[in-house]
């Protein structure tokens, strides 16, 4: 279901790193920790719950949107991603944030910009093969982000699991000094995770989209049941399929903190679930643990 803000107030908006770095000191110079949520605007009450959480842990709070171009392939949906700042900026008001950091391409990438970051191991699996890039976008832009604001605590949502293990793996690897807080999945009521993309779905494919939540809950089910690891992800994709789902790019059961494969058979430690979908052009992501 779509949000509307209730209100037309909207944080001070800064867009130079220079501008971010100035407020972000003079709030820590009168003795403020510092939360910070990035996102790609579109927001939804996921990203909501994202900026509160941040707001738990830190007395001032800023958020980013930057639709960040080095993370989608040639043929994703960049230049169709919804953008509406005015009213992004009006709900994360009303969440409590208390800057918005919204820089365009030219200030996050100046002419000349050669550096990117690559995350090894945890980015290679599922959506590191599916859309190839993707990761190193994500690993370098949130390198940035993470410097230019300088925080005590970043907040990322679990919907996007991989990303989440990969960002923690970046701040270990680079001695960051941030803390990296996972927030859990916000879901519609039929179980959708939430998702900006959701607004790509038409009203029948907004409808089947519920089954993918359905169809990992019961594969965890199952191999906590005893099925093998390969068995119930095979069942999945084919649940997938027969649902409406046009094409799945994985099911998969996982290690959570690497990412890495576990053993053939019934699963007795901690395991992840994750799977990407197409339903129509729509690609759709969820993960949970098992
Ligand atoms: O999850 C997102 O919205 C983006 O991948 C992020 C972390 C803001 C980096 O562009």
């Amino acid at each position: 279901m779509a949000i509307s803000p209730a209100m037309s107030a909207s944080p001070p908006i800064v867009r130079t790193v220079a501008a971010l770095r100035a407020q972000v000191g003079a709030w820590r110079a009168q003795g403020d920790r510092i939360g910070f949520t990035p996102t790609m605007g579109a927001l939804h009450e996921g990203h909501l719950s994202l900026v509160r959480l941040a707001r738990e842990h830190a007395g001032k709070v800023v958020a980013s949107i930057f639709v960040n171009p080095t993370q989608f392939g040639p043929n994703e949906d960049f230049d169709a991603y919804p953008r509406d700042e005015a009213r992004d900026a009006a709900l994360l008001a009303e969440a409590g944030c208390d800057l918005l950091f919204a820089p365009d391409v030219a200030e996050m990438y100046p002419p000349g910009a050669a550096t990117t970051i690559t995350v090894s191991g945890v980015s290679e699996p599922l959506d590191g093969q599916a859309r190839p890039g993707h990761f190193a976008g994500v690993a370098t832009v949130v390198a940035k982000l993470l410097n230019q604001c300088a925080p005590d605590v970043a907040v990322f949502g679990e919907k996007d699991f991989q990303q989440l293990q990969v960002i923690r793996r970046l701040v270990r690897d680079l001695d960051l000094p941030v803390e990296i807080l996972g927030a859990p999945t916000a879901r519609a009521e039929d179980g959708l995770a939430l998702s900006s993309r959701n607004a790509y779905l038409t009203p029948a494919e907004r409808t089947v989209a519920a089954a993918l939540n359905r169809t990992l809950a019961e594969a965890g089910r199952r191999v906590r049941a005893g099925e093998a690891v390969a068995a119930a992800e095979a069942a999945a994709v084919d649940a997938l399929l027969a649902a409406g789902f046009r094409q799945v790019d994985y099911v998969e059961i996982r290690r959570p903190d690497d990412l890495g494969r576990l053993g053939p058979s019934a699963i007795s430690g901690p395991a992840r679930i994750l799977a990407a979908a197409f339903l129509g052009r729509t690609r759709l992501i969820d993960n949970m643990a098992i």
